[in-house]
């Protein structure tokens, strides 16, 4: 990784994430195509996530004034340029040799939020000082996995705090990790130079047994709170109780996620699930989703179920395995162009008040009575 990141170009037929997934996957070497693209088990849960967004319907209304249409939303005290942030991926450099650093400068030209993960390749000081002067930029959290002892853990919450991150996003739903037979059968291993670079040289990957006895409990979730000035996002989220919990907890947002499919084969689709996290949450908190995010309408269904904003987990892969940061960057302003047209084309002029019966499932109708829009 040189000192500045390398520009790259972007053949003019790939105008959509698909198009990007297309061209990474012809570009990934074996290794890393194998830990980008291994879901857990079946993959049952992983195509729940899309199937989820595809089985909704958008109703448009027609008529409505469109002039001054615009993608903003609030979020945690800031007004942010449209809803669509990065989602915390482990080990980038796989995929590029800017890595981390390459996503998270893209992310900032674009307005996008960026959240880095406690197993990034590129360390986190170096991260957000590339990206913390730019004003137009949109927020920077830091995504921590707890380590085996709260001293380490509370080491990199108290680094991520004088780097400039906003917020810290807990993950909680890969106390180990999933069954991934796509790894294994490639035997996935990191290729030399390719490290957390947040964490002190491991001793060697720590044993199932170990994993368990550290792994995180409510009691840490208290724990952080008090041990941080940052909001605290929970992430991995899916059953209502839990949701609850976090926030009377004091959690600042929810996550609604199953990591991807990438954990627990057969949890449910972020979608179905994202209702009911909604509902539980009583607008306390903002409430977010990740999972099988691949296009604008996917973001304007997201917004209507409920959420606040939306996380893209592989698509930034694809992007930055595609054309680097050029590549992430193209990724996240194709989502942003198809929302501004999906909402003009469903009659939005903000997604300030969005209509639950905006996405109805399957062949549900909009029900009576009817609220007359526009003027
Ligand atoms: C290659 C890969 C690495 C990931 N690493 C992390 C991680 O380090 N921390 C985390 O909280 N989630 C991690 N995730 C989950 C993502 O943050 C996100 O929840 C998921 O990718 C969203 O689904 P999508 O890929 O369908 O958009 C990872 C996902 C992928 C695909």
């Amino acid at each position: 990784m040189g000192g500045h990141v390398k520009a790259q170009a972007l053949p003019p037929e790939v105008v959509s994430l698909d198009d990007h997934r297309t061209r990474a996957l012809a570009r990934l070497d074996p290794n890393a195509a194998a830990y980008l693209g291994s879901a857990a088990g079946d993959g049952h849960t992983a195509d729940a996530n899309r199937a989820a967004w595809d089985g909704l319907r958008l109703w448009p209304r027609v008529l409505q004034p469109l002039a001054g249409l615009h993608t903003q939303v609030e979020l945690l005290g800031r007004r942010l340029a449209h809803p669509v942030l990065l989602a915390p991926l482990a080990y980038q450099r796989l995929f590029d040799d800017d890595g981390e650093l390459a996503s998270a400068i893209a992310a900032a030209a674009q307005g996008a939020g960026f959240a880095l993960s406690t197993l990034s390749s590129v360390s986190l000081e170096t991260v957000a000082a590339a990206v913390c002067g730019d004003a137009g930029r949109g927020p920077l959290w830091f995504q921590l996995y707890f380590q085996r002892d709260r001293g380490r853990t509370l080491d990199l919450v108290q680094r991520a705090e004088a780097a400039g991150y906003e917020a810290l996003v807990f993950t909680v739903d890969a106390p180990v990790n999933g069954v991934r037979d796509g790894e294994r059968r490639a035997g996935f291993r990191l290729p030399p130079g390719v490290i957390a670079a947040n964490l002190p040289a491991a001793a060697g990957p720590a044993s199932l047994a170990e994993l368990l006895a550290t792994a995180p409990g409510w009691a840490d979730l208290d724990w952080l709170l008090g041990a941080t000035r940052l909001p605290v996002l929970v992430k991995g989220v899916l059953h209502p109780a839990d949701a609850r919990a976090a926030v009377a907890a004091g959690a600042a947002g929810l996550i609604v996620s199953n990591h991807g499919g990438r954990t627990l084969d057969g949890a449910p689709a972020t979608a179905s699930a994202l209702p009911a996290i909604v509902a539980a949450a009583g607008g306390a908190v903002p409430v977010l989703v990740d999972g099988g995010i691949r296009r604008g309408t996917d973001v304007l269904k997201a917004l209507a179920l409920g959420a606040r904003a939306v996380l893209i987990g592989r698509p930034l892969v694809w992007g930055l395995a595609s054309a680097g940061a050029m590549g992430v960057a193209h990724v996240i302003r194709l989502l942003r162009d198809e929302l501004e047209a999906a909402m003009a084309l469903c009659g939005l002029a903000s997604l300030a008040s969005l209509s639950r019966d905006l996405a109805l499932s399957g062949h549900a109708v909009p029900q009576p009575p009817w609220r007359h829009q526009g003027n």
